[in-house]
């Protein structure tokens, strides 16, 4: 049932949205696909795929460089995607919004820039013990290249950050020599929703530059980089229903203008000549080469998409699939639950005595769920838990309450073949 008078779709209805991925009529091993690898990448609706491939049936040219009618066309296209994406994040301008090729290009962009513009030995740079690696390896590049440490805010048992404003160890964490603060927004392996705002406006009074990872926030919440205050704030399409390859990174203006650009070529010119190069006004001096164009008018639609329903709804619904997969689990013998944080977002991840995750997660799949098992690039995270890798399920709104129980009794069956 869905809301008609309203744009929104405020009742949330599980199999309208199901109907719009086609990739749920798919089987796996003859049996129905159960997709419980959100975090890794999500599925992608009907309107989403039919946008990418309308753009190549229809108006396929190369964007900013042509006056013909096509170029025309997928340069509106792209750029009218840029303010879609603007408006949801609430930056403050289109020109904050830079296209990338994912989380992971945002944050290399982020650090080798920043890097190039703050960094000097002796400075240093702060992350958390639950960082993807793609928010830490860029971070370790650019302290060795500039003599900068990095430092690493502690993780509790429940896989929270181990800080507070309350006895001051928030704000502990900055000395005069912290530049930039570089925290993940949600953990991909946890589920942990962290308290960032807090942490950025502590920051912000060290004078120290923000960075958020959002990968895996931005699907299942209202981010307001605004409101969040922060600096940069990276993500990916292809985690919010979007194509692969295409991912952003929102910038402040006033820090952007001072960034320098972290790839040469075409578009982020203003004038090339052999004795020096001018660069092109924001975004384009972050944008260099042609751009993933398929896949930003794909990110434009997936945000429309999104913006559809009421993601506070799409969320609950998610918080309900963890609240009953967190019970039913709790009922295999000998599993272990990693990441047991107050706020969450519809990610679990898990051990089992005596069963390898490869070896579950082989099985699982035979039974068509997919679920993701490893170390899910947080391999310290890993080794803060004592643990060489988990199992992990991450939800979407068109994931059900069977499904969670179809993964919780394979994995029972597993555990009884397994051991
Ligand atoms: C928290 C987090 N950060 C960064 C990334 C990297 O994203 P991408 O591979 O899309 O660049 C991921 C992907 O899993 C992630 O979950």
């Amino acid at each position: 049932m869905t809301n008609s008078t309203s744009a929104v779709k405020t009742v949330f209805d599980v199999e309208e949205i199901r109907a719009q991925f086609p990739i749920l009529k798919v089987l796996v091993h003859g049996k129905p696909l159960v997709y419980l690898d959100n975090a890794a990448t999500s599925q992608k609706p009907r309107r989403v795929i039919k946008a990418g491939s309308a753009y190549y049936a229809t108006i396929n040219a190369n964007v900013h460089r042509g006056v013909h009618t096509l170029s025309t066309l997928a340069t509106d296209a792209q750029e009218a995607a840029r303010e879609t994406v603007r408006g949801h994040i609430n930056a403050r301008h289109a020109h904050e919004v830079i296209f990338t090729s994912g989380t992971t290009a945002s944050i290399n962009l982020a650090a080798s820039s920043l890097g190039q513009l703050l960094l000097k030995p002796g400075d240093e740079v702060l992350i958390t013990g639950m960082e993807h690696h793609a928010n830490i390896v860029p971070w370790q590049l650019a302290c060795e290249r500039y003599g900068a440490t990095l430092k690493v805010i502690p993780i509790t048992e429940s896989g929270e950050w181990e800080i507070s404003r309350s006895d001051d160890r928030m704000i502990r964490q900055f000395t005069e020599h912290t530049k930039v603060l570089a925290i993940s927004h949600v953990s991909n392996t946890l589920g942990t929703i962290n308290p960032i705002k807090e942490l950025i406006a502590e920051a912000k009074k060290h004078g120290v530059i923000t960075v958020v990872d959002g990968a895996q926030a931005i699907p299942h919440m209202h981010v307001d980089v605004q409101d969040l205050g922060c600096d940069l704030y990276a993500f990916s399409g292809h985690k919010m229903y979007a194509p692969t390859g295409i991912g952003v990174l929102y910038g402040r203006e006033e820090l952007l203008e001072q960034m320098p650009p972290w790839q040469g070529g075409g578009e982020m010119i203003d004038q090339v000549t052999f004795a020096k190069t001018t660069y092109a006004k924001l975004p384009f001096k972050f944008e260099a080469g042609t751009p993933h164009i398929a896949g930003i008018i794909g990110l434009g639609e997936a945000v429309r998409w999104l913006q559809d329903y009421d993601i506070d709804a799409m969320a609950a619904h998610e918080h309900t699939l963890l609240e009953h997969a967190t019970k039913e689990l709790r009922t295999v013998e000998g599993l272990r639950i990693i990441g047991t944080a107050k706020e969450k977002v519809g990610v679990i991840s898990f051990v089992i005595e005596g069963v390898h995750h490869y070896d579950l997660g082989t099985l699982l799949d035979q039974q068509g769920i997919a679920v993701r098992t490893g170390h899910h690039c947080t391999q310290p995270l890993m080794e803060r838990f004592g643990v060489s890798g988990t199992t992990r399920a991450s939800f979407a709104p068109f994931n059900t309450i069977d499904e969670v129980d179809a993964m919780v009794a394979a994995a029972k069956k597993a555990v009884k073949m397994l051991r």
